[in-house]
């Protein structure tokens, strides 16, 4: 099938390669000129772990292609991805669709015979009625109709959850489209995805209510976390315990800090505003978020205790400061709030993270980054394990920290706490 992803940022890029990969012709379009020539010369943009072979391969064998003329795009194209950003608007945390009816008043002047116009972006409810009503006001409705069709995948993980979803939602009630789209995904379905047709605004919101709902039960076993660490459970038995339940289930019941990145706090938000508007109450997102912000500080008041509140001149080190394992992404890491927080306190601030120096902290004094690892945990008085790398998992802190009273921090929980015993460090987790 001939496809055209608009949009090359994350959800564009690999739901591109992807598709191309599965044996489809695919025109990858962004405005962005630079990006389209780095692109074309194999320099991806982003850090995903196995984009840049599938990039190149599908490049070479020209099923994938790389443009910056969206309206040529279009009309060479059966279905068209409406893939660009829905970032929070500044004033009311809804979420800013101008660049979504820009391409939708862009594409409306492209169409000259049938087209697919799905949304992959995640949009709030309804969105799709206003992209039907830009374009119809340019095209009759015969020659289109707007999908929609959400994304599930995580950063770090997208190629595998590209493949191998749990599930394929299209939001349409035209049946056409439907059988065409089932084709599309007839690889994945194959291979075991659960394939769910529902209306149009259905899908919108399946994608808001599971995101949220993810970043529920994130918050939900933090919070139980807390209270196994005052009566002395290890947080571990209880998320095994529970995920044994095939009615809750083992995933995302990881403790650790607050949960961050371009999806979970935006689209929590998000969703908020969307019920405000219709005057419901989603009390129980509200309070996540609550939660969820409160989390850093209440590491960081468990971080000044460990240092029993002499955090001044103390050499503290950041084992990853994105916002988890496996991604280059620093939004809404829970490092971008605690190491200016602890340098406000007087302490010195050594990162080193497995994707690099970070912009966001080259204007702070008193952080530093290391080039690897050891270099960055030698002098420390405390160490904080910030994201879940497996470069993480095998440290020799014994052989490698000059100061023997070292603290180690894991608030990822990758050490046993047994074997850090018997290697007399100080060691602390979450929730044990
Ligand atoms: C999330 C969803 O998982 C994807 O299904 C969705 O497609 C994506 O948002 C999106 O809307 O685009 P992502 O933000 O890449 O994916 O990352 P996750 O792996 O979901 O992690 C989000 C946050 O939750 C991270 O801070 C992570 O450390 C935290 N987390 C996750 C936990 O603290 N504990 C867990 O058990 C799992």
């Amino acid at each position: 099938m001939k496809l055209c992803m608009i949009g090359t940022g994350y959800v564009g890029l690999v739901s591109g390669v992807c598709f191309a990969d599965l044996g489809n012709e695919v025109i990858c379009v962004d405005k962005d000129l630079n990006k389209i020539k780095k692109l074309k010369k194999g320099i991806i943009p982003i850090y995903e772990p196995g984009l840049e072979e599938l990039v190149l391969k599908n490049y070479k064998n020209k099923r994938l292609k790389f443009s910056t003329n969206l309206s040529d795009s279009v009309s060479k194209s059966d279905i068209i991805f409406i893939c660009v950003g829905t970032p929070i608007k500044k004033n009311n945390n809804g979420a800013d669709l101008n660049q979504i009816y820009n391409v939708a008043k862009q594409i409306s002047g492209s169409i000259s015979k049938f087209k697919i116009i799905i949304t992959k972006s995640t949009v709030p409810v309804t969105t799709g009625d206003e992209i039907e009503k830009i374009i119809s006001k340019k095209k009759s409705k015969k020659l289109f109709t707007v999908v929609s069709n959400p994304e599930f995948l995580r950063e770090g993980e997208a190629i595998r959850d590209f493949i191998y979803p749990d599930r394929v939602v299209i939001g349409t009630k035209d049946k056409k489209s439907n059988r065409i789209l089932k084709n599309l995904y007839s690889p994945l379905i194959s291979k075991g995805a659960k394939y769910l047709n529902t209306s149009r605004r259905a899908a919108e919101l399946i994608k808001y209510a599971s995101n949220s709902f993810l970043a529920t039960k994130i918050t939900f076993i933090n919070e139980i976390a807390n209270l196994c660490e005052k009566i002395n459970i290890n947080i571990e038995d209880i998320s095994i315990g529970m995920g044994l339940d095939k009615r809750i289930g083992s995933r995302f019941l990881r403790a650790g800090p607050a949960y961050g990145g371009s999806c979970f706090p935006k689209d929590t938000k998000a969703i908020i505003t969307t019920a405000d508007k219709f005057k419901i109450n989603l009390s129980v997102i509200k309070s996540v978020i609550k939660s969820n912000d409160n989390r850093s500080l209440l590491l960081l008041k468990r971080i000044y205790e460990l240092l029993n509140n002499k955090v001044k001149n103390k050499k503290i080190c950041f084992l990853g400061v994105t916002f988890k394992a496996n991604t280059d992404d620093m939004r809404d890491s829970s490092s971008l709030s605690m190491i200016p927080a602890l340098i406000k306190k007087g302490a010195k601030i050594n990162y080193y993270d497995p994707t690099g120096h970070k912009k966001e902290f080259s204007m702070l004094k008193d952080v530093t980054f290391s080039e690897d690892i050891n270099t960055a945990i030698k002098f420390s008085d405390l160490i904080i394990i910030h994201t879940e790398w497996n470069d993480f998992k095998s440290i020799n802190f014994k052989k490698n920290v000059k100061n023997k009273k070292f603290i180690l921090f894991d608030v990822r929980n990758i050490y046993s706490s047994d074997k850090m015993k018997e290697l007399k460090i100080k060691y602390f987790g979450i929730g044990r």
